[in-house]
């Protein structure tokens, strides 16, 4: 059990699980959760489309999507932080209950639909903690009821560049009806060209940082699809890829009876195969195009194996809910243990070790 959580779980478990979420997002505000972080290990770091990751372990997005948290979970060690999906306008999401815990599995189904404050609420929250320390990103997604979907993550570049470290188009989230087609080729490159158009123009009229632009991708997508994707990544500009947002695969849950409830899973049972997909990703797209890896980490060597199977930087979501916040400070001890051991000289050393072996592995565990 990890330190400064487990005996708060059984109060937590007791939760309705939306409400559990939203306390333990509260205490971390307030700063009243233990966690020891380890001293950070240059080894760890990494600098990327020109921004510089104290360590390579971040949150992803959908726990602090309104940017209220952001000082609270950099204290647990996270090296990043990316807040969102952020929408143009305010919108409440999906009625209530919309999230499921699934505990010996390990996996969480939600099915949230992008609620949150808007993009101009979350702008004033980044502007009262600019000149602070600690890498931000900001996930953009699109009102349910917008016209125009990519005039949305063009409307998020536009008020987000200046005060993010980096922004990420997620066109991802099973939640939104429709909103997975613009992984489609043809909608893809055109998403990429505006997008990337934003940004340079964004980039053009601030005197502060550029902003990195990356593609949050579905694990659900077919090697066809993928094929697809990386030819129009390799056309654009954009700046990386996270491999992946949430799936709508069911297998190994056995009967749960809540393995019925429809949304994205996520959590220990897309490891296998959010790792595939971002090996297969990496082979197609070569070493030097940075990719973040996110599905079912929950410990050292699961972070481990994401960054052997191509990743360059990892997130974690589901494991924290499941171990605590102490698991960042025991994943990132771990590392630098595994590279003691290894005699690798810095965590990018390992990145993509394996691609090829994950990538020729079946999607659905034989
Ligand atoms: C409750 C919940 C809400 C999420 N909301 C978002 C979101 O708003 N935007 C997004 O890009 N991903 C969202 N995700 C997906 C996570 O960022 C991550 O890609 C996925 O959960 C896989 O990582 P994990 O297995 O470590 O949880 C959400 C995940 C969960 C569990």
């Amino acid at each position: 059990m990890t330190s400064g959580y487990g005996f708060l779980r059984p109060f937590i478990y007791a939760l309705d699980t939306e409400r559990a979420h939203d306390l333990a997002l509260r205490a971390l505000r307030m700063g009243v959760v233990p966690a020891f972080p380890p001293k950070p290990d240059p080894r760890l770091a990494r600098t990327l489309f020109g921004v510089r990751f104290p360590n390579p372990v971040g949150l992803a997005a959908g726990l602090d999507k309104d940017g209220s948290t952001i000082d609270g979970l950099l204290r647990v060690g996270f090296g990043s932080v990316e807040v969102g999906s952020v929408t143009p306008r305010p919108q409440p999401g999906n009625s209530k209950p919309r999230l499921f815990r699934l505990a010996p599995a390990r996996a969480l189904i939600n099915r949230y639909g992008f609620n949150n404050e808007g993009l101009p609420a979350l702008r004033a929250r980044l502007e009262r903690r600019k000149g602070r320390a600690g890498i931000v990103g900001v996930n953009l997604g699109a009102n349910k009821d917008s016209a125009d979907r990519v005039a949305d993550y063009v409307a998020g570049i536009g008020m987000v560049a200046g005060l993010a470290d980096y922004a990420v188009i997620n066109v991802s989230s099973p939640n939104t009806p429709g909103l997975r087609a613009l992984q489609e080729k043809e909608a893809l490159v055109e998403l990429l060209a505006r997008v990337t158009a934003a940004r340079d123009v964004a980039t053009a009229a601030k005197t502060g940082k550029p902003l990195p632009v990356l593609l949050k991708l579905s694990p659900d997508v077919t090697e066809a699809q993928l094929a697809d994707i990386a030819d129009a990544v390799k056309a654009s500009t954009i700046d990386g890829a996270i491999v992946s947002n949430t799936t709508l695969d069911r297998a190994g849950l056995g009967n749960a009876p809540q393995a019925k409830e429809a949304g994205g899973l996520s959590g220990r049972p897309l490891f296998r195969r959010s790792t595939i997909q971002l090996a297969r990703l990496r082979r197609l797209v070569g070493p030097a195009f940075p990719l973040i890896g996110v599905g079912g980490i929950d410990s050292g060597l699961t972070a481990w194996q994401k960054f052997e199977a191509g990743a360059d930087l990892v997130q974690v979501y589901s494991g924290m809910i499941f171990e605590g916040p102490g698991l960042i400070g025991a994943i990132l001890r771990d590392l630098s243990s595994r590279l003691d051991a290894d005699g690798a000289q810095t965590i990018a050393a390992i990145v993509g070790r394996k691609t090829d072996d994950w990538a020729a592995m079946d999607l659905i565990s034989p």
